[in-house]
C-alpha cells in the first residue's frame, strides 16, 4: 500500500481519526509511557520558554509536544484572571499562565505530579496551590475560578486500573472527563469558561455527547495541525475547546 492510501482518512485533522488508526496511535502512546517510565531520576526539559523539572512516574512535555502549545495557549487566553489547572502534571501549564499574570490553583490525581509541580513552581518563585486528588475532589473547599482547564488524557481507558503514570494517557470510560464536564458549573465564577485541550485523537463525538447530557454544547478555541509524533506524513490537530450552555 502506498503511503497516501495508507493515510487515508487521517490526513485531515479536522475530522476524528478512524478507530484501527486510533488503536494504532495508542499503542504509540503506551510506548512513550513506557519510556518516560525508564526515568528513575528527576531530569529537565524545556517548554514554552521554561526550564522545568520532570519527576519520575509524571506525565513528560519531553516526548508529548501538545503540553507546550497548551501553556503558551491557555496563558494568552487567560491573561490575568483565575485558573484552575487540572492534572497539572509538571506544572508546565499553570506555571506558564501565572507568569502571565494568571491567579492559579493546580490539582492532579497523582501524588509524583504533585511533588514535580510544587518544585517547578518554587524554582520559578510562583505561588500557586497544588492539590491531590480526583478532578474537583482535589480542591480543599468549594470555590469559584474564571476558567477551568485541563490537559486531558486523550483516550477512552478499558482498564479500571491503570498505574498512575498511564492515567496521563487513559481515562477508564472517561470517567475524569465526565466529572470535569458535569460538575464544572459549581466550580466555575458567573462568567466563568470552562476549556479543555485535547485532540481529534480523543473521541471528539463522546466529548460532545457527555457535554450534551447538561445542556452543553462545545465550540474550538484555538487549533493547531500537528504532524504525528510516529508518523511524519499524517496530521492531527490539537484543539482548545470550550464548553457553553446551549443558546
Ligand atoms: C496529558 S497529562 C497533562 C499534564 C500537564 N497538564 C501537561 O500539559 O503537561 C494529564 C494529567 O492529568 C492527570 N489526571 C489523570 N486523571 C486525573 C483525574 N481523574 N483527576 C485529576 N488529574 C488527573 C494525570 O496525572 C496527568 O498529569
Amino acid at each position: 500500500m502506498g503511503e497516501a492510501a495508507q493515510n487515508e482518512g487521517f490526513g485531515d485533522p479536522g475530522q476524528e481519526v478512524p478507530t484501527l488508526v486510533r488503536a494504532r496511535w495508542q499503542s504509540e502512546v503506551r510506548r512513550l509511557i513506557a519510556l518516560m517510565a525508564t526515568h528513575r531520576e528527576g531530569y529537565r526539559c524545556s517548554s514554552a520558554g521554561l526550564d522545568i523539572s520532570v519527576q519520575p512516574d509524571v506525565f513528560s512535555p519531553a516526548y508529548f509536544t501538545d503540553s507546550e502549545w497548551f501553556a503558551i495557549e491557555v496563558a494568552r487566553i487567560v491573561q490575568s484572571r483565575s485558573l484552575l489547572d487540572i492534572g497539572t502534571g509538571t506544572g508546565i501549564v499553570a506555571l506558564a499562565a501565572a507568569r502571565g499574570g494568571a491567579n492559579v490553583t493546580a490539582t492532579d490525581i497523582n501524588p509524583a505530579a504533585i511533588e514535580n509541580a510544587r518544585i517547578n513552581f518554587a524554582e520559578h518563585a510562583v505561588d500557586i496551590p497544588v492539590f491531590g486528588g480526583d478532578v474537583y475532589g482535589a480542591l480543599p473547599e468549594p470555590r469559584t475560578f474564571d476558567f477551568i482547564f485541563w490537559n486531558h488524557p486523550f483516550n477512552m481507558g478499558t482498564n479500571p486500573e491503570e498505574d498512575n503514570l498511564s492515567l496521563c494517557g487513559f481515562d477508564y470510560e472517561y470517567r475524569g472527563l465526565r466529572q470535569f464536564i458535569q460538575e464544572s458549573r459549581q466550580y466555575l465564577a458567573p462568567e466563568g469558561r470552562l476549556i479543555l485541550g485535547t485532540s481529534t485523537f480523543a473521541e471528539v463525538s463522546r466529548i460532545e455527547a457527555l457535554a450534551a447530557e447538561v445542556g452543553m454544547e462545545t465550540r474550538i478555541l484555538q487549533r493547531k495541525q500537528t504532524p504525528l509524533q510516529w508518523r511524519g506524513a499524517a496530521v492531527t490537530e490539537l484543539r482548545i475547546v470550550e464548553f457553553t450552555a446551549f443558546r
